[in-house]
């Protein structure tokens, strides 16, 4: 359930969108927003896929809103830090913001904290979420620092996969990789660089191309492998259908395994499939996953040698080599 579904309920149940231009901020390829007028909408979206689907759409698609906006509409994230620096940033760009999320992205409690900071109009609730509008307030405390540094001296961003450290699948993979992985690597899903910075540690390593989705990581990664110069590419883009147009001796990652809320296995899934395709005959898939995802079945429809070289009752560590789907061009 999504801002489609509690949208035409606020429209049609006293919230009055002013004349001029409407921001939304972080709305999905999906979500329909045909009731909001068309030409004055600008979509703030910093996730690759949908940034590219949306523009594809014919919709103007930014990664940070500017400006000066009548109204802006905000789709709660699930992480809190993020909502508010999200909420923050409305309220710089618009008099009137209007909120839509769901119970399990803490609409409520935010709801309750705006009420003590702003006034609100309406609110309607619809599909285990609530919308809600008005004038938010100050909330410039809410405004997050565009980077953190946590333990390790890495830095990460509020939202990103891991933003309080190093994910602990993650560090059992960097443990399991070998000493060689070849000249060119391929990190798929790279979020903040932790995985890329110990394949830049690897002999031989000439290239690693990271490639991720949300776009606060990708800036993170970029800090975060500075030193690496040309040896690290950043691509924000969507891994499930990246490519480079040489193949590459390995992959690894740590697949996302959410799309929105739901757990969502065919993300990961489709991860195994793309890093297939771009590995070359004799390359080798590295992945770190939480046990209980079923991986197995594609690893083994992708790959002629599948293994588990590492792993607790938490998370297993597999490495598969003989990638079926050759590259075609
Ligand atoms: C489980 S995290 C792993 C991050 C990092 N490799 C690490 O080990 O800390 C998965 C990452 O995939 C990213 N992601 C999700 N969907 C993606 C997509 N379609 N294309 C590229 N990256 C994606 C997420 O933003 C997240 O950073």
């Amino acid at each position: 359930m999504s801002l489609s579904d509690r949208l035409p309920l606020a429209l049609s149940g006293g919230l009055v969108l002013p004349e001029g231009r409407i921001a939304v901020l972080g709305a999905r390829a999906g979500d329909d927003l045909s009731d909001l007028p068309q030409d004055a909408l600008v979509i703030e979206s910093t996730n690759a896929p949908d940034h590219a689907a949306l523009t594809a759409a014919g919709r103007e698609t930014v990664v940070s809103a500017t400006g000066a906006f009548a109204a802006a509409i905000v789709v709660l994230p699930r992480a809190k830090a993020l909502a508010r620096a999200r909420l923050a940033h409305a309220a710089t760009l618009a008099p009137l913001v209007i909120v839509d999320g769901q119970k399990t992205d803490g609409v409520d409690s935010l709801l309750k904290d705006l009420r003590q900071r702003g006034t609100v109009d309406g609110v309607l609730s619809k599909a285990h979420g609530k919308i809600f509008w008005g004038a938010p307030g100050d909330l410039s405390d809410w405004a997050a620092p565009e980077a953190q540094k946590v333990e390790g001296g890495w830095i990460t961003a509020p939202g990103v996969f891991s933003a309080d450290g190093i994910d602990p699948g993650s560090a059992m993979l960097a443990e399991a990789l070998p000493q060689k992985l070849g000249a060119h690597v391929a990190d798929l899903g790279s979020g903040w660089g932790y995985l890329a910075h110990h394949v830049l540690a690897r002999q031989g390593v000439a290239r690693v191309d990271l490639v991720e989705a949300d776009h606060a990581a990708h800036l993170c990664a970029q800090a975060n492998l500075a030193d690496a110069g040309d040896r690290a590419r950043f691509h924000w883009a969507d891994a499930t259908t990246w490519g480079t147009p040489r193949s590459v001796d390995a992959v690894v990652m740590n697949p996302p395994f959410h799309t929105g809320r739901a757990a969502e296995p065919a993300l990961g899934q489709a991860f195994i499939r793309n890093a297939a395709r771009i590995l070359r005959p004799s390359g080798t898939l590295w992945l770190v996953a939480n046990r209980h995802l079923p991986y197995e079945m594609d690893l083994r429809d992708h790959f002629a040698l599948v293994d588990e070289v590492a792993g607790d009752t938490r998370y297993k560590v597999v490495q598969a080599r003989k990638p079926r789907t050759q590259r075609r061009g």
